[in-house]
């Protein structure tokens, strides 16, 4: 069976072949030129930690920006008196040296009054990042990670998702992260920086999205095998196609309308799906896997493993550990073909 792997695997995959150690370190070189090129020329990839998208992370680049400014400065100031005195001073001999104290004063006084202005920044920088939004209009979104993927819940607006994050732009959004199982760590370069979350701990992140788009994401702290398998996608829209995705979210789950999805349907609460997943508005009220209410809305399968297909969907079912190894979830290869087909037509269905 044909499966169209999905467009993470294009950018990151290594290849097939084991490289040979030459052609590993060839690689290593294209890569490190590539990278120092797209940094050069500022590259539209939607992983960009140098492009946020968001109140606070502008905040956070500048003070980057800034840091980086002052950095060279003091770099460029030192090589060039170092460079100059060679050159200048090249024929004294030791006995001509002397020390010159407001020299001495001003090569200490000035990389501390440097390093204090900063302090002074970061500190300031800290603060806005970690403050709350004024009380108003915030949509608050409580993130869990679990091994390996995310559930999104919108207690005020009664939806639960997984792995894809939809937030409005120009409105503030108050993200509470917390984890099951282990720690994980919630990264989308593009909101301008990352945030752990740890069991028995709430984090929060908070800001207001000022650009709509799509900002991919990954789990940026190891907690196991699939730890790389641990993706997310931000999709930040204007407020009123926010409102009609959310309420969309919130409907309970389409009921089947013809035998087949029906036939997929009765598979589904019948097998052991419904003990780990819930489908609003039916009996699988399992918690232990990601909420299928709207799963084929959803761009992916398994935090961004697979391209949401039908093809891939059918393979995901009868072998999820070729995909992900190690997940909890078990393949389904003793359905027949028939009822693994309803089985997909069924959640497929459930947009
Ligand atoms: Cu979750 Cu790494």
């Amino acid at each position: 069976m044909k499966r169209t792997r999905s467009r993470w695997h294009e950018g990151w995959d290594a290849g097939g072949s084991r490289p040979s150690r030459r052609s590993g370190a060839r690689a290593s070189f294209l890569l490190g030129a590539a990278a120092l090129a797209l940094t050069v020329s500022g590259c539209t990839s939607s992983i960009d930690s140098f492009a946020p998208v968001t109140d606070r992370g502008h905040d956070n680049l500048w003070l980057l920006n800034l840091s980086f400014i002052l950095i060279t400065a003091v770099m460029l100031l030192v090589f060039g008196v170092l460079g100059y005195s060679i050159v200048r001073f090249r024929n004294r001999t030791p006995s001509e040296r002397e020390g010159n104290s407001r020299l001495e004063i001003f090569w200490t006084a000035t990389p501390a009054l440097l390093l204090v202005v900063l302090f002074i920044l970061s500190v300031r920088t800290m603060n806005t990042i970690t403050t709350g939004h004024d009380a108003g209009d915030v949509v608050t979104i409580k993130a869990v990670g679990n091994q390996w993927w995310w559930a999104f819940d919108y207690p005020d607006l009664g939806v639960t998702t997984a792995n894809e994050l939809h937030v409005p732009t120009d409105r503030p959004v108050r993200i509470e992260l917390e984890s099951t199982d282990v720690i994980h760590s919630f990264w989308v370069p593009q909101l301008g920086w990352k945030l752990d979350m740890i069991p028995g701990r709430t984090n929060v992140m908070n800001f207001t999205v000022d650009t709509p788009g799509t900002f991919d994401g990954a789990c940026a702290e190891f907690c196991g095998a699939q730890h790389a398998w641990m993706r997310l996608k931000v999709i930040a829209s204007p407020g009123d196609q926010f409102a009609a995705w959310s309420s969309q979210q919130a409907a309970a789950a389409s009921t089947p309308s013809d035998l087949v999805t029906k036939d997929g349907e009765s598979t589904f609460l019948r097998e052991s799906c419904a003990a780990c997943h819930t489908v609003r508005g039916t009996a699988a009220q399992g918690k232990v896997g990601p909420d299928l209410t709207h799963f084929g809305s959803r761009e992916t399968i398994g935090a961004g493993v697979l391209q949401n297909t039908p093809a891939n969907l059918e393979a995901w079912l009868r072998d999820p550990q070729a995909y992900k190894p190690g997940i909890v979830m078990p393949g389904f290869d003793r359905l027949s073909d028939e009822q693994i087909r309803a089985l997909v037509e069924y959640l497929e269905g459930l947009t």
